[in-house]
């Protein structure tokens, strides 16, 4: 039994890629809290457990399901016993991802191409794999991009094309599954606090400096990005798909200039 017997999404069952840890954990956790079951998958087992143990001691069920988002008949599989164990899929995020600081000229094919596979494939694998069973609920699709898919970034030429092509995804799917009420947006946070992102993306000195960047002056919470997901999965945005939401303090707004020489010192 969830710890809210009436939240926005009790009934639903939520799965949640890279669910886990960071982004995903935080969302998996607020659909927990609002009444979903859900089932966390990725690739190291002991987080998973240990983020679907919070989600049970706060009275919430979870299933852990250990899969890289690479491997299609894997993550198939993972949709399966989801729906085997819940009974249905509502809802998917699709928060696996892959990233570090790379400068482009040195960046080996193998390291973008990796980026794209888990980012960019893994999301339409879970998508592809997940559409069946989400089609017999009218249910929706949730993808975490990154402002980095819009915003002309250094050292992220890897990240920043598997990104807007999510994006593009976004659309695409929204508009080929619309006819079976399955809705399909995505996020686009800036840097966020607490992240295995902001910690490979803004070592040392460089998160200050970067926080002094954000116009709204701090970097973003993963609670923040979860109440942003609970909304994009709910009834309230019955009226929504193939939009992404952009939350991140404004950062976009001021460019990727300033990135550069934020950055250069270890490129
Ligand atoms: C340059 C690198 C590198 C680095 C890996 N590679 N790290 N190249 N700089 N720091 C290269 C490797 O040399 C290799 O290429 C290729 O990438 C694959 O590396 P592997 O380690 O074999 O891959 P794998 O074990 O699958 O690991 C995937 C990973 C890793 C992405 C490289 O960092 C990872 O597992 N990350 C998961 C967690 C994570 O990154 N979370 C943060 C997400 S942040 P060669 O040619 O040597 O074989 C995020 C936030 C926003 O997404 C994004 C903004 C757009």
């Amino acid at each position: 039994m969830s710890q809210f017997k009436d939240g926005i999404l009790t009934g639903k069952v939520a799965l949640i890629t890279g669910g886990g840890s960071g982004l995903g954990a935080g969302i998996a956790r607020r659909f927990a809290a609002q009444g979903a079951r859900v089932a966390l998958l990725g690739r190291t087992s002991e987080k998973l457990e240990a983020t679907a143990a919070t989600i049970r001691a706060a009275g919430g069920e979870a299933l852990c399901v250990a899969a890289d988002v690479r491997d299609y008949a894997a993550v198939d599989e993972a949709v399966r016993r989801t729906v085997t164990t819940f009974g249905a899929l509502d809802l998917l995020v699709c928060s696996a991802a892959g990233n570090f600081l790379a400068p482009a000229a040195t960046l080996s094919a193998n390291g973008f191409r990796t980026v794209v596979d888990i980012d960019l494939c893994g999301t339409f694998n879970a998508c592809r794999a997940a559409y069946a069973a989400l089609a017999t609920r009218k249910g929706a699709i949730l993808h975490i991009t990154a402002t980095q898919a819009f915003v002309p970034t250094p050292l992220q030429c890897h990240a920043g094309a598997a990104k807007a092509g999510i994006e593009k995804l976004t659309r695409d799917l929204a508009l080929e599954w619309a006819g079976s009420g399955v809705r399909v947006n995505a996020l686009a946070p800036g840097p966020i606090d607490d992240t295995e992102g902001m910690r490979r993306l803004a070592p040392g000195d460089m998160a200050a400096t970067m926080r002094r960047a954000v116009p709204l002056g701090r970097f973003g919470t993963i609670d923040e990005i979860a109440d942003a997901a609970l909304f994009l999965c709910s009834p309230a945005a019955s009226w929504i798909t193939g939009t992404t939401l952009v939350i991140d303090g404004g950062t976009a707004l001021a460019g990727g200039a300033r990135f550069l020489e934020l950055l250069a010192p270890t490129s």
